[in-house]
Order: structure tokens, then C-alpha cells, then sequence
């Protein structure tokens, strides 16, 4: 062979290596860049719920006694707490004793009352009261059903908000009241958390005939265990609508806001369902997917009034959006529902440089990388969503394991704007650490409750702008 020949099969040997390499670099860049759908295949059983003789769904003894009690902050700077529960038989004492010691419940309050009817379902007495000027970082113990029955428990408030003031959330939705429901809240337990972000979607009563609303009562007497020890941020989902008017139900939400009121007064607001409050470092706004959001709403207005001057990244550097329907969901479950909400108010979610989007609804877990979808006006028809490192993480943990079972059917190919989605039960925990640092984790049910299943380390959107997040452990 000629040495001018075999330089030039050299030359296009080389070239091809060459170009055979930046293709396998490509590749694996894009696999680095692509999403995971887990491969976890659960056991599909049946989801359902826990029978009414179930150990957790128990009537406290004794007459009249106070039960599905819970707290909720009562205002903005975590020194007021919310303390509700009902008394079954007479309307009782409305009265709270709290304290610094079990022996020294010297403080008192006077709550309110009040009841509704459900079709031909009556509550009982539902009580709620106001615990203010409290300190921060301090443990309560408090007391109720004086003249009668009388329980006592206690809570620890939030630290005072604070750019490094550190708080571990657990993050639940769409929780039910089934076997996997008791998994869930038992594994949130054993992880430990200071407060529940709760993404919607509470009893799921509204699955039995009637809205059977003693479903309300035992779901509330299930989560005691947790939430009569550490707040509960509230968020309505579809499941607290209650509208029924095929037997005269026409006031939505008649249940659930007769029993869990929230502090929306101290955060500016006119309804129940959007709010926010301060807890740590942090700045929760709840979002209310189930009452007006377009323009010129009482909620809209209510929103651009909020990030406009209200949220001072300097005090309170985590911004954290709840919203029941997830505007980024690639299940086919719920596909697109949360889509004009998207599109009211992404747009300002990324200027405010907002960290995280938490959602429920789908009965499945989805991580978005940081991605926006905001260059789309009606003539340009840019609708592909973006990485933009400006923008939120978004994720559905809408899979607290209620009767309706798992949303397994995610649609093919996964889209590049999802990072991580797997259909099995479970809960998150955000663990804020400082001003720049969290470290979120998603657990599944299946595995013992300290395995991460899906986790990140989350670097703060106003301290660390241009910052990517860390490594994913899958
Ligand atoms: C629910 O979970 C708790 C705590 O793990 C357990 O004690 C209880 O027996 C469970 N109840 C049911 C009905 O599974
Ligand atoms: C309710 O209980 C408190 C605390 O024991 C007591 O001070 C108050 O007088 C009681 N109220 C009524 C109406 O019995
Ligand atoms: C309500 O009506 C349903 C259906 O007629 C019935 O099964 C149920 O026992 C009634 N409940 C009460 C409290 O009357
Ligand atoms: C799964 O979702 C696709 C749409 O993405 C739909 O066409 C299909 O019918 C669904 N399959 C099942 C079993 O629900
Ligand atoms: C914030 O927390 C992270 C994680 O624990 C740590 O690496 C970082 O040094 C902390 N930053 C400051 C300023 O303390
Ligand atoms: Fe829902």
C-alpha cells in the first residue's frame, strides 16, 4: 500500500475515533442531564381503608373527652398556635390551659365553638382556640376538657424567623385514611420533623355515600398522634370541596373549614384557603387551586401584594409555594390540571426567585429540575418548558396513600423538565439547614423509614442564584 494511502485511511480512522468519542460524550452528558423513572416496581395491592374498629381511629376514654385534637400556627411569626378538637357529647369547657411544665398549665384561653349539619350528618362540638404571645423555641404543654374529661400535650413553637435559623419540614399530600395512610404518617414520624407541609386532600370522605362525614372524624382522630404535637400548614385540595348538590351540599369546603381554620387573617388575606406564614428561615404561601386565581381575584391580588411586600428574602430567605394541583406533572393522572394556574402565576413564582413549588394531588412522586415555562405569549408559541436556574423545583407528593390508589401511567418518554418520578406511597422531608443550604428526601413506604429514596441538596434561590443543586442520591 502507498504511505499517501494509508495516511489517508489514518486520516478518516482518526476522524471517525474522533468523532465516535463526541458522540458517547453526548451521550453521556444527555444521560447525566436526563430524568430517571425508578424501575421500583411496588406489589400492587389493594389500597384501602382502615376499618372503624382500627386501633388508630379510637375514642379517647372517658366522658365527653376531647379528641382529633390539632394545631395549626396562628400567626405569622410562629408565638400564636391554633388548637382545635371536638368533645362528641356536650359542648363541655372551651377552655385551654397551657404552661412551660405539666405541673404548670398556668396560663388559660378561651376559645369559640361551632357545629354543621351534612346532609344528615351532625359533628360534634368543634373547638377552637387562640394561644398567643407565646415564645419562640419553646415547649408548651397544654390541656382541655376541663369538668370532664381532660387531655393534656404539648408542642414546641417554631425558632423566630431568622436567615439561618434551621426547621425540618415533612412534606405529606393526599394522605386518606387507609393502611398506607398509617405507613406514611408512621414513617414521617420515625424521620422526625419539626412541622408538616400538608399539600391537600385530607379525609377522602368524600369517597363514601353521602360523604359519610364520620370519615372526617376518624381521619382526624388518625393524624392526632402527629398533628396535636407539631403544626400543620394546611392547603385545600379537590377532596375538601364537599359540593354536593344532588343532596342539597352547596357550600363548598363546609367541612373543612368548620374544622381546620388557618391564620389567613394575619397574612392579609380575605379566605381560608390562601395564606402564608413564617416558620424559621422560612416563608410558606399556600395557594388555594379551588378558588378563583385569575386576574383581579381576591387571590391574585392577594399573591402580588405578598411577593411584592411582604417577602423579605433577608429575613426569611426560603420561599416555599404550597398548591394543591402541581403545575409540572408528567403522569397521566390529573394530566394538565394545574395548567391555567401555571399560567397565572409562574411567571411571577420565578421573578420572586421562589425556591420550591410543593404540590398533591397525583397519587405519585415527581422532582422537577429547575425549569421554567415563561417565554410562551400567544404569537411566539415558545411553549417548551426551559432549565432556567431562576426557577423552583417543583414536586408532587400527592402519594400518601389514600383509597384511590396509586397513579401508575406516567406519560412516554419522560420529559426532560422531570428529574426523578416513581409511583409508590411515601413522604419528603426538607431539611433547612441555613440561609444557602437544605437537604430535601423522598422516602418511599416500602423501604425502612431512614432510606432515601430520591434525595438533593437544595442551595437557596436568593443566597446562591446562579447555583446548581447538588448530586441526586437515587
Ligand atoms: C398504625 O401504625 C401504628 C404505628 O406504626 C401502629 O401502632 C398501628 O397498629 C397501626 N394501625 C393499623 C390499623 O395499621
Ligand atoms: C373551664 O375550665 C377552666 C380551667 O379549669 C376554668 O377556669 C373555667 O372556669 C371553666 N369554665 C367554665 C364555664 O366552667
Ligand atoms: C343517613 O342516611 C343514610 C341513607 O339513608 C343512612 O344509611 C344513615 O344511617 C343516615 N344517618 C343518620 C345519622 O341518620
Ligand atoms: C395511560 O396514559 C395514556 C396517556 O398518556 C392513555 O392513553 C392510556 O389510556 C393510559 N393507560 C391506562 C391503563 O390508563
Ligand atoms: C450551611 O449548611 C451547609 C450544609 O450543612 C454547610 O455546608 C454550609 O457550610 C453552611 N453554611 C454556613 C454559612 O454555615
Ligand atoms: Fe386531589
Amino acid at each position: 500500500m502507498a504511505a499517501g494511502a494509508h495516511r489517508r485511511q489514518m486520516a478518516v480512522f482518526l476522524a471517525a475515533a474522533l468523532f465516535l468519542a463526541a458522540v458517547l460524550l453526548l451521550q453521556a452528558a444527555n444521560a447525566a442531564d436526563a430524568g430517571v423513572t425508578s424501575k421500583y416496581r411496588r406489589k400492587l395491592e389493594a389500597t384501602v381503608d382502615m376499618p372503624l374498629d382500627a386501633d388508630v381511629f379510637r375514642v379517647p376514654p372517658g366522658y365527653n373527652a376531647p379528641q382529633q385534637v390539632h394545631i395549626t400556627l396562628g400567626d405569622q411569626e410562629g408565638t400564636a398556635m391554633l388548637v382545635s378538637w371536638v368533645t362528641p357529647n356536650e359542648l363541655g369547657n372551651t377552655t385551654v390551659m397551657y404552661g412551660g411544665a405539666p405541673d404548670r398549665m398556668d396560663m388559660q384561653a378561651q376559645g369559640i365553638h361551632t357545629r354543621y349539619d351534612y346532609f344528615n350528618y351532625t359533628s360534634g362540638f368543634i373547638h377552637h382556640c387562640f394561644l398567643k404571645n407565646l415564645k419562640h423555641s419553646t415547649k408548651y404543654y397544654y390541656a382541655m376538657g376541663f369538668g370532664h374529661t381532660v387531655r393534656a400535650f404539648s408542642f414546641t413553637t417554631p425558632p423566630k424567623p431568622g436567615p439561618d435559623a434551621p426547621i425540618k419540614f415533612g412534606l405529606i399530600g393526599d394522605l386518606g385514611q387507609t393502611f398506607d395512610s398509617n405507613a406514611t404518617l408512621s414513617h414521617y414520624e420515625a424521620n422526625g420533623g419539626d412541622a408538616v407541609l400538608y399539600l391537600g386532600d385530607l379525609s377522602y370522605a368524600d369517597h363514601y355515600p353521602l360523604h359519610d362525614n364520620n370519615r372526617w372524624d376518624t381521619w382526624a382522630r388518625f393524624v392526632e398522634r402527629s398533628v396535636a404535637y407539631q403544626p400543620w400548614i394546611w392547603t385545600a385540595g379537590n377532596h375538601e370541596l364537599d359540593y354536593a348538590p344532588e343532596i342539597g351540599e352547596t357550600a363548598p369546603f363546609k367541612p373543612f373549614t368548620h374544622r381546620y381554620p388557618t391564620p389567613y387573617r394575619a397574612a392579609g388575606s380575605t379566605e381560608p384557603f390562601w395564606y402564608s406564614v413564617k416558620l424559621a428561615s422560612a416563608h410558606v404561601i399556600v395557594l388555594a387551586s379551588y378558588s378563583a386565581y385569575g386576574k383581579y381575584t381576591p387571590q391574585w391580588t392577594w399573591l402580588q401584594d405578598e411577593l411584592a411586600n411582604r417577602v423579605d428574602r433577608n429575613a426569611t430567605p426560603w420561599l416555599i409555594v404550597l398548591v394543591h394541583s402541581p403545575w409540572y406533572n408528567s403522569n397521566s393522572y390529573h394530566y394538565m390540571e394545574g395548567e391555567t394556574m401555571r399560567v397565572q402565576f409562574e411567571q411571577w413564582v420565578v421573578d420572586a426567585r421562589a425556591d420550591l413549588v410543593l404540590a398533591g394531588h397525583v397519587h405519585s412522586y415527581e422532582r422537577s429540575h429547575r425549569v421554567s415555562n415563561v417565554a410562551y405569549d400567544i404569537i411566539n408559541g415558545k411553549s417548551t418548558p426551559v432549565r432556567d436556574p431562576r426557577a423552583p423545583v417543583y414536586v408532587t407528593i400527592g402519594d400518601g396513600g389514600n383509597v384511590e390508589g396509586i397513579a401508575n401511567n406516567f406519560t412516554e418518554p419522560q420529559p426532560a423538565y422531570s428529574a426523578f418520578r416513581e409511583a409508590s406511597f411515601g413522604h419528603a422531608t426538607l431539611d433547612i439547614k441555613n440561609r444557602t443550604h437544605a437537604y430535601y428526601a423522598w422516602h418511599r413506604n416500602q423501604d425502612g423509614a431512614k432510606v432515601v429514596a430520591d434525595g438533593v441538596w437544595i442551595t437557596n434561590r436568593h443566597w446562591m442564584p446562579t447555583n446548581d443543586d447538588g448530586d441526586t442520591t437515587h
